[in-house]
């Protein structure tokens, strides 16, 4: 069961809205998850909205009387039968600041992987290899008109997760989420760790990455002691990333423990976090880099960025605790 956060990104929703859009026959299928997604939200003073699209037939009538009942709190808006359901959700919001769209299946890319976050403009781009991947085609469609609504500031943030027990849950309060999320203005912010929520966080974040084995694994007592060497990086004031500092010498600092949340992969957040890293350490006096990985994605990511692998005397003695594990190197002006 991945590992919640409940406390850390409430944060960042509470006094916010969000509106959970679901069909009639998802809802039908996962009516009490949903509800019980809802009131969860709703404990947390979270602002809630659902849209739905039940016929209003007799049959029906009992969903009706338990949605009113069980969330008094929640807006509630019936979609009627004869009006496209997406378009209709699309255009009746107005600055909303997370939309979720529950569907059958989640989105994903031409290799079966799961997309966890995109722009609308990797939506356009990606969209015609996606293809027929993406399960429930009326969503494909709807895909461009979700784009136009964020481009023009209708929604800051629409999530398409696949509807099941905890499925909001997990989309809003675990670091690795649970469907997509689409937006535009991702605006990073890179701090020194400020908070234990932050220490959780990077320990969850780094935990993620246990099986492939590239970092090496760090107790939360290491975490707890070294927290004043912990960078991370933010996106809606919540931890996406972070970074290690190692001092090497007078003028050397090691990049370690970088690692960026699973559901931000891909978004530029590594280029990010070192650039944001050796600026800040530059501040501080230090003007080379060096950082030890054995991750071929990291491997490119820092010859992206000039890095370039070494074998230097001066940091044999760092070379030496890694053995076989590559070294690269940047010095900066
Ligand atoms: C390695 C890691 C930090 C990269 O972060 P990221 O935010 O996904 O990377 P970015 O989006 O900034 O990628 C920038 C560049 O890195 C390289 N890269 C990153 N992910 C890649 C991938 N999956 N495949 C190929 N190249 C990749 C590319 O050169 C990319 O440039 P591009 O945009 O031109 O393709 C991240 O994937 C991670 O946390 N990995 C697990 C933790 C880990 O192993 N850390 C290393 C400890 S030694």
């Amino acid at each position: 069961m991945p590992r919640l956060f409940i406390e850390e990104y409430t944060r960042a929703l509470t006094g916010k809205t969000v509106c959970i859009a679901c069909r009639e026959g998802i809802l039908r299928d996962n009516f009490n998850a949903v509800i019980e997604d809802l009131k969860l939200l709703n404990r947390l003073k979270i602002k809630t909205a659902l849209y739905h699209n039940f016929r209003n037939r007799f049959a029906n009538r009992r969903y009706f009387r338990l949605l009113a009942d069980r969330l008094p709190e929640t807006r509630i808006i019936r979609v009627q039968p004869e009006y496209d359901f997406y378009t209709h959700v699309l255009d009746h919001e107005e600055n909303v600041h997370k939309l979720i769209f529950l569907e059958r299946k989640g989105l994903i890319d031409h290799l079966g992987h799961k997309i966890n976050s995109v722009t609308t403009q990797g939506v356009r781009q990606s969209i015609g290899t996606w293809g027929d991947l993406i399960s429930n085609i009326n969503f494909k469609s709807i895909l461009e008109h979700i784009c136009a609504k964020i481009d023009s500031g209708h929604y800051e943030r629409v999530h398409i997760v696949p509807a099941g027990k905890d499925a909001i849950k997990y989309e809003l309060f675990t670091i690795e989420g649970h469907g997509t999320l689409i937006a535009n203005n991702f605006e990073e912010q890179f701090q020194p760790v400020a908070s234990d929520g932050d220490v959780r966080i990077i320990e969850g974040i780094l935990k993620l990455y246990k099986r492939e084995g590239f970092l090496k694994p760090r107790t939360q007592n290491y975490l707890m002691e070294k927290r004043g060497h912990f960078y991370v990086t933010l996106i809606d004031d919540i931890v996406v990333g972070c970074v290690e500092k190692k001092i090497i010498d007078g003028r050397t600092a090691e990049i370690a423990a970088l690692a960026i949340s699973s559901k931000y992969r891909n978004q530029r957040l590594g280029v990010f976090t070192v650039q944001a890293f050796m600026d800040t350490l530059r501040k501080q006096g230090y003007t080379r880099f060096i950082s030890l990985t054995n991750n071929p994605n990291l491997k490119k990511l820092y010859e992206t960025m000039g890095f370039k692998l070494c074998e230097r005397s001066e940091y044999l003695d760092r070379q030496i605790i890694s053995p076989g594990v590559a070294m690269y190197f940047k010095q900066i002006p």
